[in-house]
């Protein structure tokens, strides 16, 4: 019952961008109501809103230094059936350096019956992307509704060290509550965040995936609105951590549980050559700090060893490499930064804020109010501190790559020692973080991306260069 969603196909022939030579393929998603078979008994159907109509949305995979145009189409019905919210969205392509005007700006929204052409550069490295709604003040309930799917690149030192194809597997996790008729059920909890009592993986509750004895790559997404997992295999055997969420980690961590917000990516090894067939391996969820949990709540999915052959003359069958490739920021040292800069995150009358501040008050200043004006290709620090017990914030920065330097003081876990977008603030906590901002000028958003809490209204934004405007 384990699977995955499909990987999209190109929409029409690639072209060639006359700027650079680069090719550009071209990808369309209709982002539409439908019914997915979600829960086990069959014709027992949830209402969904998906990328062409499926949840999680397909695959986009892509090799460095190819672009993408991709077309999303808004075929969706005028208004929410939960939220009753006109469904204006705007897609977020989490993970990529985009230029503002594609980078899924709460305020730039496409309405049902219309489209638009997002572009992504891909000059990054090899890392696991995703694509979201991020319309403004209903990302929550949108992303919870169906509208999110993974963007994989690769490239030349992804492909070298690390499994591919269909040992090449997407997790991506998510927690929901089902009424009894299948549908979606929604509760906020005062803001503070919707804790599901399902766990979902691709879509499917608890699903067992049969695997051969080998190793394999997961590419995990916590796709939760609020929750935070606290993965761990059931045998006790570590993880090996190789990438986060802007790609390869500079040296393979091994972990035996960790800590993994919403939005954040971690992409591990299993070598289930040591297990025997017909064992039962799970991937369990430990509980952390300020969630809500349930009876179920502490299992993501299984493992069934099967005796098919290994293909061994595919040497990442057996591979577990400890050197992997630093990508820049991780080369970055605090001497280089030329400012530190202290965000506050907390809840304020009812309102959660950055510093103070909140996207309605970014509105109210006809998006000119910025949290940072950062000067083009500089070095910062940046902080984040959540003085307020009881919640924690997977604090992101969109457009850059950061690296973790410290977390109340101490050295950064294990597991966050490669390049990352979003930061896990637990409660009681300030991380600093060193990060360069560009390659492109504008302005952009950051916010805490547990959703309700983005939602209600826990995002800013910063001002790269000039805005040009
Ligand atoms: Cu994944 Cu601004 O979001
Ligand atoms: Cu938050």
């Amino acid at each position: 019952d384990f699977i995955q969603a499909p990987v999209l196909a190109p929409s029409s022939p690639d072209t060639v961008d006359p700027a650079d030579g680069k090719t550009v393929r071209h990808y369309t998603v209709v982002e539409k109501a439908a019914s997915a078979q979600i829960l086990p008994k069959a014709g027992l159907l949830t209402p969904i809103l998906g990328y062409n109509g499926i949840f999680p949305g397909p695959t986009i995979d892509v090799y460095q230094g190819t672009k993408v145009e991709l077309t999303v189409i808004n075929q969706l019905p005028a208004r929410h059936a939960l939220g009753g919210h006109s469904l204006d969205t705007s897609t977020h392509l989490h993970g990529s350096a985009s230029l503002p005007q594609y980078d899924g700006y709460a305020s730039d929204i496409t309405r049902p019956g219309f489209q638009k052409t997002y572009k992504y550069p891909n000059f990054q490295g090899a890392r696991t992307l995703w694509y979201h709604d991020h319309g403004v003040h209903h990302t929550a309930l949108n992303a919870y509704s169906g509208l999110a799917g993974q963007y994989h690149m690769h490239d030349a030192n992804s492909e070298r060290l690390l499994p591919r194809g269909k040992y090449d597997v997407a997790l991506t996790v998510s927690d929901a509550m089902f009424a009894a008729n299948g549908a979606l059920g929604y509760d906020d909890n005062s803001q503070s965040g919707l804790w599901g009592d399902v766990i979902l993986v691709n879509g499917r509750p608890w699903p067992v995936m049969r695997v051969q004895k080998r190793v394999y790559r997961f590419r995990l997404l916590n796709c939760c609105i609020s929750r935070s997992l606290r993965p761990r295999l059931s045998t006790g055997d570590p993880l090996i951590m190789v990438a986060t969420d802007g790609g390869l980690m500079p040296a393979a961590q091994s972990v035996r549980e960790y800590r993994h917000a919403g939005a954040e990516r971690y992409e591990f090894l299993v070598d289930f050559s040591k297990y025997r067939t017909g064992q039962r391996i799970e991937l369990q969820n430990l509980s952390n700090d300020n969630n809500v949990d349930y009876d179920f709540t502490n299992k993501i999915m299984a493992f069934d060893v099967v005796d098919d052959p290994v293909d061994t003359a595919d040497p990442s069958w057996n591979r577990i490499p400890t050197t992997l490739v630093g990508s820049e920021v991780m080369n970055l040292q605090e001497s280089q930064a030329t400012r530190t800069r202290r965000f506050r995150v907390k809840r304020e009358n009812g309102t959660w804020t950055i510093d103070g501040v909140t996207w309605a008050d970014v509105i109210a200043s006809n998006y000119r109010k910025v949290a940072a004006e950062v000067p083009l290709g500089a070095t910062e620090i940046w902080e984040f501190e959540n003085g307020s017990g009881g919640w924690f914030h997977p604090m992101h920065i969109h457009l850059v790559d950061f690296k973790v330097l410290s977390r109340n003081g101490r050295a950064p876990f294990a597991y966050e020692k490669g390049p990352k977008d979003t930061v896990y603030v637990g409660e009681n906590e300030t991380v600093r973080l060193l990060v360069k901002f560009g390659p492109h000028q504008g302005r952009y958003m950051v916010h805490c991306h547990n959703l309700v809490h983005e939602d209600h209204d826990m995002m800013v934004q910063f001002q790269v260069g000039d805005p040009g405007d």
